[in-house]
């Protein structure tokens, strides 16, 4: 209900009365004058005049779909949309959800998450309207092998989207981290459920860490991560982001799924790697090595030069870049 008062607030600029709401919705004026109280939690600016009705002065930066779609221009990616205050995750949410069917290109995205799944079981620290956590959930048809191409691809819409948004650059540490003077920004967890050849469903969580200044990160990350906020000194738009995120990740993903390859955009990605052409040691569960990054490949692999010379394709693994002090 406050969703549909929140529209008509905005498609009238000036004041609208009660009577006018009322009559459009179908709805009591008490519920209107409850939803207008909730609205104005939300950190909604609203005049109320006795006369003359409501007036909308100030929208908060939530990231209500309706805050965003004016910047939003794609066909697919959002068209369904969950806006959640708090969940645990919204990795897990999705996989809630994905059960009961959902529509190809459904965005989840939540203003506080309790659970953050980061990757290898980690946190994700995710507190209340400081970032954008979100989840796209998708059902292509392609080969379980090639899901890891979506993960690039979403890594390069993000990256864009910051240089856009904030004038910053940062960089992406293979094959989805990305990084700002040398300290993690953002992190991106793809999971499925696949059949044999079949993806079931493929779900791309992203999470962008936008406003948290360094007292919102637990000790230990504090020399490891930052924030847009942090590394610009001003605070950031959410909702302008988020939305720029969603257009390219739309526009590289109809790409990919067109031609099945990652042409569109491994260029891109390729300008924008924090490890090419540096020493690097990639540590999995069955190895560690060493060695310089020449390339990444078509299939989006991480093409090492060991000591020996020797060239080995990396398809997964941690990557760490040799820094001053060791590998970081
Ligand atoms: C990483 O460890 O680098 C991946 C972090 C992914 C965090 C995002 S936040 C939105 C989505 N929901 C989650 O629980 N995790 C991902």
């Amino acid at each position: 209900m406050k969703e549909k008062i929140l529209l008509e607030l905005k498609m009238h600029p000036d004041y609208i009365s009660g009577e006018e709401i009322s009559n459009r919705l179908q709805v009591s004026r008490t519920a209107i004058w409850k939803s207008i109280n909730q609205l104005k939690d939300m950190g909604y600016v609203i005049d109320s005049q006795t006369r003359k009705g409501y007036k909308l002065l100030e929208s908060p930066d939530i990231l209500l779909p309706l805050e965003m779609k004016k910047n939003l221009n794609t066909v697919f990616i959002g068209q369904s949309f969950q806006y959640l205050e708090q969940v645990d995750s919204t990795n897990l949410y999705a996989k809630r959800i994905a059960e009961d069917g959902f529509e190809n290109g459904t965005i989840i995205i939540a203003e506080e998450q309790l659970k953050g799944k980061g990757r290898l079981g980690r946190l994700w620290v995710s507190p209340k309207e400081k970032g954008i956590w979100m989840t796209i959930m998708l059902k292509p048809k392609i080969s379980p092998a090639d899901a890891a191409k979506v993960t690039l691809l979403a890594a390069c819409a993000v990256c864009k989207a910051i240089e856009e948004t904030c004038n910053v650059h940062p960089k992406i540490k293979w094959p989805n981290d990305i990084v700002l003077n040398g300290k993690k920004l953002c992190g991106i967890l793809t999971e499925m459920s696949a059949e044999q050849d079949e993806i079931i469903y493929l779900i791309v969580g992203i999470g962008i860490n936008v406003n948290l200044e360094l007292q919102d990160f637990p000790q230990e990350l504090q020399e490891i991560a930052t924030s847009l906020r942090i590394e610009t000194g001003n605070p950031v738009i959410r909702k302008d982001l988020a939305a720029a995120i969603i257009n390219y990740f739309e526009s590289y993903y109809k790409a990919f799924i067109e031609t099945g390859g990652i042409e569109s955009f491994i260029q891109e990605y390729k300008e924008k790697s924090a490890v090419l052409g540096r020493e690097v040691r990639v540590t999995s569960s069955s190895l560690q090595l060493t060695g310089t990054v020449v390339d990444i490949s078509n299939e989006g692999q991480l093409l090492l030069r060991l000591e020996d010379g020797s060239i080995k394709e990396i398809i997964s693994g941690e990557v760490s870049v040799r820094g001053m002090d060791g590998y970081i």
